[in-house]
């Protein structure tokens, strides 16, 4: 076995706490993949997570009405979210990126959903960030980038702008 000492045993342990830090990024495919869109209509229901039967009711239903309504939603795909352990990403936000335009958004994970990749709501996130021409909404899904990112930094001014360039 090798010793690490010194500035080499810093670098190995700056790399530890670097990869240890909360994932920014995903262990699982989030360049150029397709966001679906769904209705999830919370402004109809006063944001309750319980009306769309979201996967992550059971532990976000009851979060303040401003946390609920701080970001549009976003369901995040089978198999990242929907097994017994996998609940730690409800209430986490991402950042999506339509790669065509490069128009941005912050949602927030309430739902799963199937089809691989994450589904938004239509009205508080995928229409933001949707083609000017809405050619996603005609195909049924847009070519994104996601991240996910915190959600107390993109809270601050300019932070969740929609639809910004
Ligand atoms: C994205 O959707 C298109 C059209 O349905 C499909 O051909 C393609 O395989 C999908 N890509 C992924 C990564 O699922
Ligand atoms: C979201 O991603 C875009 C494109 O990568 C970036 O320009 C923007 O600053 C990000 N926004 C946040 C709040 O992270």
């Amino acid at each position: 076995m090798v010793a690490i000492t010194g500035g080499r045993a810093l670098a190995v342990a700056v790399l530890l706490c670097a990869m240890a830090a909360p994932a920014t990024a995903a262990p699982w495919p989030t360049s150029n993949v397709n966001a679906t869109y769904n209705g999830y209509y919370p402004e109809q229901s006063g944001w309750d997570l319980r009306s769309i039967n979201a996967f992550c009711a059971p532990w976000d239903a009851s979060q303040p009405l401003w946390w609920r309504q701080q970001f549009g939603w976003a369901g995040l795909c089978e198999p990242w979210l929907g097994t017994s352990t996998s609940y730690g990403y409800c209430g986490t936000c991402i950042n999506v990126t339509n790669r065509a335009t490069g128009k941005w958004i912050v949602a927030r994970i309430v739902d799963k959903c199937t089809g691989g990749s994450v589904e938004l709501d239509y009205e508080t996130v995928f229409s933001k960030i949707d083609d000017s021409d809405g050619h996603g909404f005609d195909k049924g899904y847009l070519k994104v980038d996601y991240k996910f990112i915190s959600c107390y930094r993109a809270s601050r001014p300019g932070g969740a702008e929609p639809g910004r360039m």
